[in-house]
């Protein structure tokens, strides 16, 4: 829980932004923080707070992409306005001009052609401000700028904002070994939101990859921040960062656990992969009670470790005869051997979909970074409770 800041301190309008489809999910995460009076934006969250509430956000959201800061919004008719808004922010009581910087953003209106100029407007305010000041002009970085600009640009307003994370929250410092197609890890937890898995049912993933669905739900049932391990944060290269007030969050963070609410493990079918993912558990108190083991899925029985089931099996953009079969087998072994345990499955592949052969009892359209992707949950169960969810289905 967020510790409360005072109805005065609120003073940033601060924005969570998110993948496709994923504000709600976000606005649940926001609200169990102890966070209220939440708007709801296009891959986007936004609420009141202070510079402690975006430190803690920064550290506490699994689901966000990063946590800006509104510095200036304006009324926008011609390219002229972006220019001015950015030239009549006072930049060097923000940041000093020895960091790097670097703007992106969104340009949502066609009133503008060649959608990168706005953010070369907002570029040359800047440096024009410290030019005016006689101070030292701040450097580009496009890839690793110390501070980071957005610029959001519709038909009649502008905003801009500081990127108080720097590079995607979903780079969490975690992983040090992947696969050739890992999730990402804000989807990954955005996912295990999103199929209401009660942190109590034993969690397993019989494609585990890297374990990113295996961390982040040990990390969720712990309590454990998801980026904790995470080092650099944008907001530390302001002139408002406060070391003191963000070590007392780091310090207060949940760390160590001497135990897992609940079960969680996984599989897979390679060695290399099982040994990655007890690479990246290693470095959690948690990490040595998750079971991972090298099996192929057809040979896992239903038991006890097993009662909520989320994965993400092999997708090609193509599918090969090999991949037909392992989706045919698939939905064979969760008709067969795992009945009554809820089945949660992220992937591309629509041939892979029809080779399951099953009905989904809930579906989502989601991105897996670029790659658009369905969601869906399969319920099987023995005789005839599987008519009744068939029909369930229809009516839905
Ligand atoms: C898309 S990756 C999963 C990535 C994982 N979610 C992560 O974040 O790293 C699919 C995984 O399925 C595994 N796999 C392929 N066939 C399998 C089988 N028959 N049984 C179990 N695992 C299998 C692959 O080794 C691969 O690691």
């Amino acid at each position: 829980m967020a510790k409360q800041t005072a109805e005065s301190d609120k003073k940033l309008t601060i924005t969570l932004k998110c993948f496709y489809g994923f504000e709600d999910v976000l606005m649940e995460e926001l609200q169990e923080l102890g966070y209220t009076d939440l708007i709801k934006g296009n891959r986007a969250v936004t609420l009141k707070g202070s510079w402690r509430d975006v430190y803690y956000l920064n550290l506490y959201s699994r689901c966000a992409i990063n946590v800006l800061v509104e510095i200036t919004r304006f009324p926008f008719k011609t390219e002229k306005d972006i220019y001015d808004a950015a030239l009549s922010v006072n930049w060097s009581k923000l940041f000093h001009e020895r960091n790097t910087f670097a703007v992106r953003g969104a340009i949502q209106t066609k009133k503008i052609r060649n959608t990168h100029y706005p953010f070369l407007l907002v570029k040359d305010a800047v440096v024009d401000h410290f030019k005016e000041l006689n101070k030292e002009r701040p450097s580009i970085d496009i890839k690793h700028p110390k501070i980071g600009l957005d610029l959001y640009l519709t038909d009649y307003e502008g905003v801009i904002s500081l990127n108080t994370s720097g590079l995607p929250l979903f780079q969490r410092g975690y992983r040090i070994a992947t696969g050739i197609a890992p999730i990402n890890e804000v989807v990954a937890a955005s996912l295990i939101r999103l199929s209401g898995w009660d942190r109590k049912q034993a969690f397993y993933d019989p494609f585990c990859g890297a374990g990113t669905f295996l961390i982040e739900a040990a990390l969720l049932a712990t309590g454990i921040p998801s980026n904790i391990e995470r080092t650099h944060y944008a907001f530390k290269n302001l002139n408002t960062f406060d070391a003191n007030v963000w070590q007392e969050i780091i310090d207060q963070a949940p760390r160590i656990v001497k135990e897992l609410p609940c079960k969680i493990g996984g599989s897979d079918i390679s060695d290399e992969m099982v040994l990655k993912t007890r690479r990246n558990l290693r470095g959690f108190s948690f990490g040595r009670f998750v079971n991972v083991q090298s099996l192929d899925f057809n040979a896992i029985e239903a038991n006890p470790e097993i009662e909520f089931l989320m994965c993400n099996p092999p997708y090609d953009e193509r599918l090969s005869l090999e991949d037909e079969a392992l989706y045919q087998q698939l939905g064979t072994w969760l008709k067969h051997k795992m009945q009554g345990v809820p089945a949660w499955i992220i992937s591309s592949n629509e041939e892979g979909w029809k080779a399951i052969g099953l009905k989904p009892s809930k579906k989502y359209e989601v991105f897996n970074g670029d790659l658009r992707c369905s969601f869906r949950r399969y319920d099987t169960f023995a005789g005839s409770k599987s008519a009744a969810l068939e029909n369930d289905t229809k009516k839905a």
